[in-house]
């Protein structure tokens, strides 16, 4: 049994990050083992969590298995869980009961807990407490020795736990099942060592590891050959691409040498504006395939509190990056992340939250109320804000992003945009969706022929979270 500690977590040394390319080996008696079972992966949080879940699916494959559609089926649950906050992790452990009563009817059903949670001393804790009758806990760093886990399990009957606090390596030769045939995620990099004094995800996915270039531009050649139309450069920090790599190689480097392998659509997650540099500005503006769409999270607008969440920018220089890209890139949208009630935030700080939203004008933003999470710093911060309080003006707050998306949207009535065409609509089946280059959501009237292609649309309603449009002429790329 491997336990997570969070105090080797938090630890970073000056060793070179390996790059394995033979750490994935599926031995042969493994390659059987799912024969007529199956299973089903349920993914919370981000787009990281989307991707492993994709590596795990196919994992899972090359052991035989096959995909459950629902989970009453499937003879391998896992829950590849999110510790951002804590109502992601109170949703796992209600999952976690619902899935016990499931298991009273089929004993034989295998049940595990893999992700960011696991990687936490006291959601272990809790497991080993309350449920040991799960069979499986892994975490972030092994994702590449699931097969072994698994079989150790169904050998000794009890559950395994194999979570490592390391700072972490690259696995370059893991599977992939990808959701889409049309848009790809591509993690450039792992971990994060920027230490936001709120955030958990430095302890739970370890040191910033970028991928080394040559691996990153061979997965998209490949995407691209593979019909591939958009990829998203996947990073907890992006901007901080390749300063561990001991080069002069960087993010507008990566940026520019995945454009030129002609994928028709590069995005990239998440930006931190510490490390966005001029040179990125100018290679978003030289190459038409990047998109102009920049996730920017803000945090707060007040100075004050930035400083004691450890975000290395204050609400000028903010404003001063956000006015530059604006000015560089005006089609572009941008869109942003915001923290109420962290400790210490007081009225007058909120306000300045409010005064940077009412001057950005975001295209829209993801809110959180502030949730402390152990072994943190800022968990251990004076909070002195009601609850009632952070109900108060996170309600506020989204008013005013509420009535600036619909700004946003409104702009686009009766304007031709370029739309990736993903497939059909989830609540309404006569339709397709698909995303603008600014990341918005359409809904369009067409049939499967469209699906996979790039096309023009007549934006001809705006709706609250999405707009409705039409194609305007033949497919602009095939
Ligand atoms: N409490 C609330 N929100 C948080 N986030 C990260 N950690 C916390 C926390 N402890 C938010 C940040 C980040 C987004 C992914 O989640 O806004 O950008
Ligand atoms: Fe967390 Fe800050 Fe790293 Fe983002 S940059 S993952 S908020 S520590």
């Amino acid at each position: 049994m491997n336990l997570p500690n969070l105090l080797e977590a938090k630890k970073r040394s000056r060793e070179k990050v390996l790059t394995k390319t033979n750490a994935y080996i599926i031995e042969n008696n493994l390659k059987n083992l799912g024969v007529g079972k199956k299973y089903y992966v349920k993914t919370y949080g981000c787009q990281m969590n989307e991707h492993d879940t994709e590596n795990i699916k196919a994992i899972l494959e090359d052991m035989s298995f096959t995909e459950a559609l629902e989970m009453e089926d499937a003879d391998l649950i896992l829950l590849n869980t999110c510790a951002i906050r804590e109502n992601a992790h109170n949703k796992v452990f209600g999952m976690i009961g619902r899935i016990k009563h499931l298991k009273e009817t089929k004993p034989n059903i295998m049940v595990g807990l893999c992700g960011c949670m696991a990687q936490e001393e006291i959601v272990v804790e809790e497991i080993l407490k309350k449920h040991k009758w799960l069979d499986i806990v892994f975490g972030t760093h092994n994702i590449y020795n699931l097969p072994n886990i698994l079989v150790k399990s169904l050998k000794e009957q009890k559950l395994e736990v194999d979570v490592l606090s390391c700072e972490g390596d690259i696995i370059e030769n893991i599977p992939v099942k990808r959701d889409s045939k049309y848009k790809a995620w591509v993690n450039i990099m792992y971990g994060c060592d920027k230490f936001c004094t709120y955030c958990i995800v430095p302890y739970t996915r370890g040191k910033q590891r970028s991928r080394n270039p040559e691996y990153i531009i061979n997965e998209v050649l490949e995407l691209v050959k593979n019909g591939y139309k958009e990829v998203t450069l996947l990073g907890q920090n992006v901007n901080a691409y390749g300063k561990d790599l001991n080069s002069d190689y960087k993010m507008e480097n990566l940026l520019e040498d995945v454009a030129n392998t002609g994928i028709e659509r590069v995005r990239f997650v998440t930006s931190h504006p510490w490390d966005f540099t001029d040179n990125m500005i100018e290679t978003i503006k030289k190459y038409d395939n990047i998109m102009p769409y920049i996730h920017l999270p803000l945090q707060s607008g007040s100075s004050k509190i930035l400083k004691l969440m450890g975000r290395r920018y204050t609400k000028e220089s903010y404003l001063e990056l956000y006015q530059k890209i604006k000015k560089a890139l005006p089609y572009s949208s941008i869109t942003t992340d915001i923290i109420v009630g962290f400790p210490g935030e007081t009225e007058a700080d909120f306000k300045e939250t409010l005064e940077v939203v009412e001057s950005c004008q975001f295209d829209s933003a993801y809110t959180f109320i502030f949730s402390p999470r152990v072994g943190t710093p800022a968990a251990k911060m004076d909070d002195n804000v009601t609850i009632d309080e952070k109900n108060n003006r996170l309600q506020r707050l989204n008013n005013l992003i509420n009535e600036y998306s619909k700004k946003a949207n409104d702009a686009y009535l009766n304007k031709v945009v370029p739309v990736l065409i993903e497939d059909y609509s989830e609540k309404d089946s006569h339709k397709l969706m698909g995303y603008t280059d600014t990341m918005k959501l359409v809904n369009i009237d067409g049939n499967e022929e469209y699906i996979g292609k790039i096309v023009n649309v007549r934006i001809n309603e705006i709706k609250t979270w999405s707009m409705d449009g039409e194609i305007v002429n033949d497919h602009i790329s095939v």
